[in-house]
């Protein structure tokens, strides 16, 4: 558990796989959540996606730190942490204690958005940044040599199985040339409404990480459908 610092994601993944895949627990049995983080740490996904809700920043709430605590002893997967909360600067050592690999934060909820990176960056974690479906990739342009991974909503973010939103190829095209420029190596992940349909044509677009939850835990055989997202 636990990146080690410095490891660099992008030169990782480019030299390991095209992509990878990252399961959401969101749309799991959540009374059975040890058979859904086996599912994950005997596929490929070398990730596994976790949504804290607040009900505030996003309107539903899922789950917060004991339920993270209680399936870090369950695999070694990366744990890749995905906070649609108000306020997320305040909760940065927790979440780490929790067993958070990757803490990715909404820009929208994010005023002292550098101070926070910074916060999470000294916590030991990777940073990661979330856009949602109506904020410009340029909006990152400063942060974003400072940061591992920006998540772009392909989704309005707050509950799974929604439709994927076809502008979102734009913003991925957007964001490569912003990473190009700005010297970044920041991961490109995007989150929402991936299926089997469209992941090889993100894949192409320029996505490095795929977050799926329905297509995965709603499918009759979420190992299979991994292994499909995976290639
Ligand atoms: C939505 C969450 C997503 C969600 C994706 O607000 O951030 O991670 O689990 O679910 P699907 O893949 O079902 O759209
Ligand atoms: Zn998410």
């Amino acid at each position: 558990m636990g990146l080690p610092i410095g490891y660099d994601l992008l030169f990782y993944l480019r030299v390991s796989m095209p992509h990878l895949v990252a399961p959401s627990l969101l749309s799991a049995d959540f009374a059975d959540l040890k058979s859904a983080v086996r599912v994950v740490d005997e596929s490929p996904a070398p990730w596994l996606h976790i949504d804290v809700m607040d009900g505030v920043f996003v309107p539903n709430i899922s789950f917060g730190f004991p339920v993270i605590k209680a399936i870090r002893p369950l695999t070694k997967k990366v744990f890749d942490v995905h906070l649609m909360i108000v306020r997320p600067e305040n909760y940065i050592t927790a979440f780490r204690d929790a067993g958070a690999d990757l803490l990715t934060v909404h820009i929208e909820a994010s005023p002292h958005l550098h101070r926070t990176i910074q916060g999470i960056k000294t916590a030991g974690m990777k940073a990661g940044v979330a856009i949602n479906p109506h904020t410009p990739v340029a909006a990152l342009e400063e942060v974003l040599a400072d940061i591992d991974l920006v998540c772009l909503m392909s989704v309005n973010p707050g509950f799974g199985g929604q439709q994927f939103i076809q502008r979102t190829y734009q913003k991925i095209e957007d964001l490569a040339e912003l990473r190009k420029r700005t010297g970044s190596k920041a991961l490109i992940e995007i989150d929402g409404g991936v299926s089997t349909g469209n992941a090889r044509q993100l894949v192409h677009t320029g996505a490095d990480v795929l977050v799926a939850g329905n297509s995965v835990f709603a499918a009759k055989d979420p190992a299979g459908a991994i292994r499909e997202l995976s290639v």
